[in-house]
């Protein structure tokens, strides 16, 4: 038996697979690389020493999707495939709701035809808009704020009806915080295309060279250094949440949401001198204009996920910028960079 993971090749994916494979799990991978590269699943295979099968098919493809089910024995599904850029989302909102929607609609569907229940879904703090108050538990109110998140709100009520219509379904929706970090070895991290839109990756370009300087979005915010607050989470410590989660669907049927975070909110500054402590390296910045659409804070509660997936975050905010430096100032070209020089050292 076999666990499908759509999305393998993203930056979240990649590492779940890791998790996966060393734990003696079966996986087959389906992404159309439309924001990865197949480079990240040879270095997988490298990490793990184990060969798996990937699709290189794109989930609105629904014959190519069915072929894959028809071809394994599919027990879950970790689905991570997805386009996930706040900004863009805004500007071509039809492709974001084809993409996201349709896709989970079309791999549901194959699912529920080959009697395939157990799913693990990429959901995001994204779904609870403007929260009221930190720390955020999981029956705070569900809204949204872009057509980005508005797929994964819309998509958590998909699956619940799902749900409804199908006692045997069970299904996680890990809403995930701001995930940063890399595997420890440097091998396999976030490779965003073009200029980053998110934090971290945008730091660690500044720390290599490729941007000047970072812009902090706003210093005016009610916190008490007057930045932004997020959770971030170590991307491993994300990827085992994932195999906690699919034990527990694997176990029992049901549809059940979990944050996915520290605890632990960080502003903008912070993460910048946690970065600096990390690496040794200066990070330039300057205070410019809030971003549009960007809240104060945002913090999980993760009491939930350890009570009933066992799961809960272990590394700290000095590991993730250690990881997340460690893989950028290796891979300065991000899976471009030739990974022979350092595989043989
Ligand atoms: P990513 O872009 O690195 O990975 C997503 C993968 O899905 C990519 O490999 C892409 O090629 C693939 N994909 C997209 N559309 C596809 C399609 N139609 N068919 C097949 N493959 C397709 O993103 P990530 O950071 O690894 O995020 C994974 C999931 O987690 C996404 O659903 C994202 O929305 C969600 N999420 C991410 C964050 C974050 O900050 N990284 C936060 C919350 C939620
Ligand atoms: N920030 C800067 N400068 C930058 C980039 C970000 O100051 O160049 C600030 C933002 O204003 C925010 C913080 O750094 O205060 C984090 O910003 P990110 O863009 O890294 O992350 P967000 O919290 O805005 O968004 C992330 C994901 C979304 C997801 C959301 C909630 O990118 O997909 O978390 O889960 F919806």
């Amino acid at each position: 038996m076999s666990i499908l993971v759509t999305g393998g090749a993203g930056f979240i994916g990649s590492h779940t697979c890791i998790d996966l494979l060393e734990s003696n799990y079966e996986i087959i991978v389906l992404d159309n690389f439309s924001n990865s590269s197949p480079e990240a699943l040879d270095r997988v295979r490298t990490l793990s020493n184990r060969n798996f099968k990937i699709y290189d098919v794109d989930l609105l493809d629904r014959e190519n999707v069915d072929q894959v089910f028809k071809e394994n024995d599919i027990e879950a599904v970790i689905h991570f495939a997805g386009l996930k850029a706040v900004g863009e989302s805004v500007q071509i909102p039809l492709h974001y709701y084809h993409n996201n929607i349709t896709g989970t609609v079309i791999l549901t569907h194959i699912m529920q035809k080959y009697g395939v229940y157990n799913l693990v879904f990429s959901s995001s703090a994204t779904v609870y808009g403007i929260p009221d108050t930190v720390p955020i538990t999981e029956d705070m109110p569900l809204s949204a704020t872009n057509p980005y998140g508005r797929t994964k709100l819309m998509i958590e009520q998909i699956l619940s009806d799902l749900y409804v219509s199908n006692n045997k379904w069970s299904i996680a929706l890990l809403r995930y915080f701001n995930p940063i970090g890399a595997h420890e070895s440097g091998l396999i991290g976030e490779d965003p295309n073009g200029i980053p839109n998110n934090l971290m990756p945008y730091i660690t370009q500044v720390a290599v060279g490729k941007l000047n300087e970072v812009n902090v979005f706003g210093s005016d915010y009610s916190t008490p250094d007057g930045t932004g607050v997020r959770d971030y989470i170590h991307v491993v410590d994300l990827a085992r949440g994932h195999l906690k989660a699919l034990e527990k669907v694997k176990s029992s049927s049901g549809i059940e949401a979990y944050n996915l975070g520290t605890g632990k909110g960080y502003s903008v500054l912070e993460v910048i001198h946690a970065f600096e402590n990390a690496s040794g390296q200066k990070i330039s910045y300057k205070i410019v204009e809030r971003r549009a659409g960007d809240i104060t804070e945002c913090y999980a509660d993760p009491t939930k996920a350890e009570r009933e997936l066992g799961w809960k975050a272990e590394k700290g905010i000095e590991e993730m910028c250690r990881d997340s430096w460690n893989w950028q100032s290796k891979n300065p070209e991000g899976y471009k960079t030739e990974s022979k020089f350092f595989l043989s050292r």
